[in-house]
């Protein structure tokens, strides 16, 4: 365990907790009382601080509002039965938060910030922590490029913040998908591994089309074929081929490297269950389904958590699933589920204690 860093704090003179309505939580609306920020500048990380979450103002020729220098993680915490707060995998979101920077060329942050500052600010806003099966405090770090300059290189002054969002779940009911051949969201060499700003708006069309169309989301495929199947809109995606579970693997750098997808994947095979990491291509899906042998399909997200699908549409096929059937994806739903409550061991501690 590190040494406890002293982070400053200033505190809300009055709570706004009284004013929420933990009944009904949309994703991403409400921020707790307080934030954390971090500046970076002269080549290294200044203090980081603990504040009311505020308005923050800058000049209008900030690098990251132009050329789009910018990264985030999502992350999760929870109370047990007990009323005890945990974060789940921060470390993993540090790593990953780390790859980000470096394929964006920002500085890296260190572990008394991000790990360290997330305990603090989270243990202070611990109230802000829903107690409700499918809901979470939502924790955003985010970075990005504070230059005030016009000319297209990497910044050399950052803002990190993290702030705090009390949510319910993302997706509340099982989904409807299709195979997007139209839009690309990565290839290879690209951006697609890294939790860049850019990544999410460069896929909103494409969601809103399949939103004008009747679907949720869409299933982005490589930029070649429009065949190899990458992942859907803010989840990782996971098939189920009789006692086999598949899902895209990460060798082309064109995915989100899920730290959900990651916890899913361990706790299947924890459970006996085989499955492969690898490349996999729609046909593949077709058949499986032609076949009978395609028994589900979920996606994992921290945000999503694990979210069912029940229809697939691809050219004029149209797979549909029913999802009271599913018993893989309720299955690693209920133990993630009560390994966060702590009805259930953590052998890997993955719940870090605020
Ligand atoms: C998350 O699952 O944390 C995400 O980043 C998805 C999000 C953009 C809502």
């Amino acid at each position: 365990m590190m040494e406890t860093m002293d982070i400053p704090v200033i505190r809300v003179k009055r709570s706004r907790l009284a004013e929420i309505d933990f009944d009904h939580l949309p994703f991403g609306k409400f921020f707790s009382d307080h934030m954390l920020e971090a500046d970076y500048a002269d080549g290294e990380w200044k203090l980081a601080s603990i504040k009311p979450y505020q308005v923050i103002s800058f000049e209008p020729s900030i690098m990251a509002l132009h050329y789009g220098q910018a990264i985030f993680e999502g992350v999760k915490a929870y109370r047990n039965k007990n009323g005890e707060a945990f974060i789940f995998r921060p470390f993993d979101n540090l790593r990953r938060f780390n790859i980000s920077a470096e394929r964006m060329e920002m500085p890296s942050i260190p572990e008394d910030i991000f790990i360290e500052g997330m305990r603090q600010l989270v243990g202070l806003d611990r109230e802000w922590i829903p107690a409700k099966e499918d809901y979470s405090l939502y924790i955003r770090p985010v970075m990005f490029a504070t230059d005030t300059s016009l000319g297209v290189k990497a910044s050399s002054n950052y803002k990190f913040l993290i702030l705090l969002s009390p949510t319910g779940p993302y997706y509340s009911a099982p989904m409807k998908i299709y195979v997007e051949e139209k839009y690309t969201r990565a290839s290879p060499g690209g951006v697609g591994f890294a939790k860049n700003a850019g990544n999410y708006g460069a896929s909103l069309k494409a969601t809103a089309e399949a939103k004008n169309q009747g679907y949720d989301q869409v299933l982005w495929t490589d930029a070649f074929e429009h065949k190899w199947l990458q992942e859907v809109g803010t989840m990782n995606v996971f098939f189920v081929f009789g006692n086999t579970v598949v899902t895209p693997s990460l060798d082309e750098g064109t995915i989100l490297a899920g730290v959900t997808r990651d916890s899913v994947i361990t706790v299947l095979r924890d459970q006996g269950i085989t499955v492969e990491e690898r490349r996999i291509n729609i046909e593949e899906v077709v058949g499986a389904n032609r076949s009978g042998k395609l028994t589900e399909i979920f996606g994992s997200g921290t945000a999503a958590t694990i979210s069912y699908i029940k229809e697939l549409k691809y050219h004029d096929y149209t797979m549909t699933f029913d999802t009271s059937s599913f018993s893989l994806a309720p299955a690693v739903k209920k133990i993630l589920t009560e390994m966060r409550e702590g009805k259930r061991p953590d052998p890997r501690g993955w719940l870090v204690k605020v």
